[in-house]
């Protein structure tokens, strides 16, 4: 809605911005303008302006600028609307009407969240209605509680009674065209002038705005035992059209919600599903969120990162352990990559193969999704992994397009600041693993050096500033290099079955070490199919318990568990290679 510049004017003139500013963040008088630490970038001295004269704030570090609704919009996060209406009532003003069409438009999306919010308490009288009380069932069967049921407004739209939402809505007053408008029901082909409820015989649950109003429904496909369809045909989930009120790509499920919590530093866990967010918030996580049927969009990042205060602007994206988790994974690194700011960024978070994240908790419970979500990789380190992935990093010619790679990822990021940053990061990381390896007089000859030293995927990024790491001793390598294959083969027991034998072979020259790794084998030698944490489990109860922790957290810590076999076999393959190929078996 436009409105008229003497409005905006007048508005600007009655409130002095530093009033407006001045409520949210610490500003001092420099002159006749005020001066403060930017809120929308990180610093110690503050290059952020206001002046109340012309009515504009200014940032003199990142270029943030703009006038009082822009300042609300940007940090309070609210609408064009609500911040004029805000502004206006500080200001004992009414908000002019505008042209007949912007009035038009006005009127019509709040006559749909008035519509969406009695359609929501509709389905979710239907939810709890006796006659349905197998719907509620395949709810509390899956693990949810009434709480929770309630407390996302969980409902459900029958088929035979659909026609009770429409009349419940003629009643209301509301038109044929504000339900087709609203995206509830369709024009049937059939009869001209007559409408067709969009969700039938499915779970809603209803998507809110970022203040909480309803401004779409997700509609879940009932199992054939409670009563869905028969034939698979039908679509697991439908989702509202985009209409006036909502757009796909802007909310996030479960976003106001977190609002709070996110603003008080709870981190974002974005997770694929309407089920997983419920059962995350079910779990006691605070602040979990998902697109809306389709990819992460930009709009949505920056969402969050609004949402989230200044240092903790990190929101972790989980993602399926499978192939297609890692491609989905790799498409949000790359949406990210060109937004990044500073202290502005996004974590990876991958589930174990077979699970989302709500089937995780419901098999495995709290504990398990904690582990997922401590197990982040960062995104400098997500670029770095899945532009190594399939390289043959023993050839140099191979090196060099790594590098380019690399490179070419870091010339997406818009902010310059960011990207010098990346590009030094490569830099330092490349030199570190290709070049510290000087060869010495001893090693002069050394065939393993000559072949070119393959690309140790698994080294963990560990930032580094200007630093160039020292260079350890052959042998402290050596034993670095053995602490990660015993704790690759912990957090992968599936290795065994390949590599347990050239495990078997190699010097192991700590005692520990050696002890821990017999017990290992021990223990694989007689039992299949373990998963790592019974490995774990075993290897404590054993008394390795400490030298267990060293590996796993040492300096060099492995592979932590949750990704795909592939992954590991290549981060045990670039080890041995490096360190034992011509290793003298024990
Ligand atoms: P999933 O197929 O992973 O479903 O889709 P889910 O969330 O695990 O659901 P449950 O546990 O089987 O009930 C993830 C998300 O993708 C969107 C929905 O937003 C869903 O929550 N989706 C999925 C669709 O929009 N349409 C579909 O047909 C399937
Ligand atoms: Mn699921």
């Amino acid at each position: 809605m436009s409105l008229p510049d003497a409005f905006k004017d007048e508005l600007r003139a009655r409130v002095p911005l530093s009033d407006v500013i001045g409520k949210r963040m610490k500003l001092t008088r420099a002159g006749h303008e005020y001066k403060g630490c930017c809120p929308f970038h990180k610093e110690k001295t503050p290059s952020f302006t206001v002046n109340d004269q012309k009515g504009f704030y200014h940032c003199f570090g990142c270029g943030a600028h703009g006038d009082s609704i822009g300042f609300l919009m940007n940090h309070d996060n609210m609408s064009f609307m609500d911040a004029v209406e805000q502004l206006a009532s500080l200001a004992g003003m009414q908000v002019p009407k505008s042209s007949p069409a912007d009035e038009q438009r006005y009127k019509q999306q709040s006559r749909l969240y008035d519509l969406m919010e009695l359609a929501a308490k509709h389905y979710e009288q239907q939810l709890h209605a006796k006659e349905n009380k197998k719907i509620l069932q395949y709810l509390v069967e899956r693990g949810l509680s009434l709480d929770i049921i309630k407390s996302f407004r969980l409902g459900y739209a029958p088929d035979a009674e659909a026609e009770d939402l429409k009349k419940a809505l003629t009643k209301a007053g509301f038109k044929a065209d504000d339900l087709t408008a609203a995206g509830l029901f369709k024009d049937s082909s059939r009869k001209q002038g007559d409408v067709y409820a969009f969700f039938r015989n499915r779970i809603i649950f209803p998507v809110t705005d970022i203040q909480g109003r309803t401004v779409a429904f997700g509609g879940r496909v009932l199992p054939p035992s409670h009563g869905g369809p028969a034939d698979k045909s039908a679509p697991k989930y439908i989702n509202s059209p985009e209409t006036p009120i909502f757009h796909k790509g802007r909310g996030l499920y479960g976003l106001s919600r977190a609002r709070k919590a996110l603003g008080d530093g709870k981190v974002a866990v974005v997770v694929e599903g309407y089920m997983d967010v419920i059962a995350l918030a079910q779990a006691g996580f605070k602040a979990p969120v998902a697109p809306l049927g389709t990819a992460l969009t930009e709009e949505q990042i920056e969402t969050l990162w609004k949402a989230m205060p200044e240092g903790k602007r990190t929101p972790i994206l989980c993602f399926d352990g499978d192939a297609a988790g890692q491609r989905a994974a790799r498409r949000a690194m790359e949406r990210v990559l060109p937004l990044l700011k500073p202290d502005h960024s996004v974590k990876f978070a991958f589930l174990p193969q077979e699970h989302d994240p709500d089937s995780l908790i419901k098999a495995e419970g709290r504990p398990a999704m904690e582990r997922v979500l401590k197990n982040t990789i960062s995104l400098f380190d997500m670029i770095w992994q899945d532009t190594a992935r399939g390289r043959d990093m023993t050839q140099p010619e191979v090196k060099a397009g790594f590098r380019a790679a690399l490179e070419k990822h870091a010339r997406n990021i818009a902010d310059l600041s960011v990207q010098k940053f990346f590009v030094n990061e490569i830099k330092q990381r490349i030199d570190s693993l290709f070049l510290t390896e000087k060869p010495s007089p001893a090693r002069r000859g050394n065939k393993a050096f000559h072949k070119g030293k393959p690309l140790d995927i698994d080294t963990p990024y560990r930032p580094h500033g200007l630093k160039v790491p020292p260079v350890k001793s052959r042998k402290n390598r050596q034993r670095d290099r053995v602490c990660v294959l015993l704790g690759l083969m912990i957090n992968y027991p599936a290795l065994y079955a390949e590599f347990g034998e050239n495990l078997g072979m190699i010097p192991v020259a700590d005692a520990e070490h050696d002890a821990l790794r017999q017990a290992l084998f021990r223990l694989l030698d007689t039992q299949n199919n373990l998963d790592y944490q019974a490995v774990k489990q075993h290897l404590r109860e054993q008394g390795h318990g400490e030298t267990l922790e060293s590996i796993l957290n040492g300096t060099l810590h492995p592979l932590k568990p949750g990704q795909a076999l592939d992954i590991a076999r290549q981060a045990w393959q670039d080890v041995w290679d490096i360190g034992f190929r011509d290793a003298k078996t024990a």
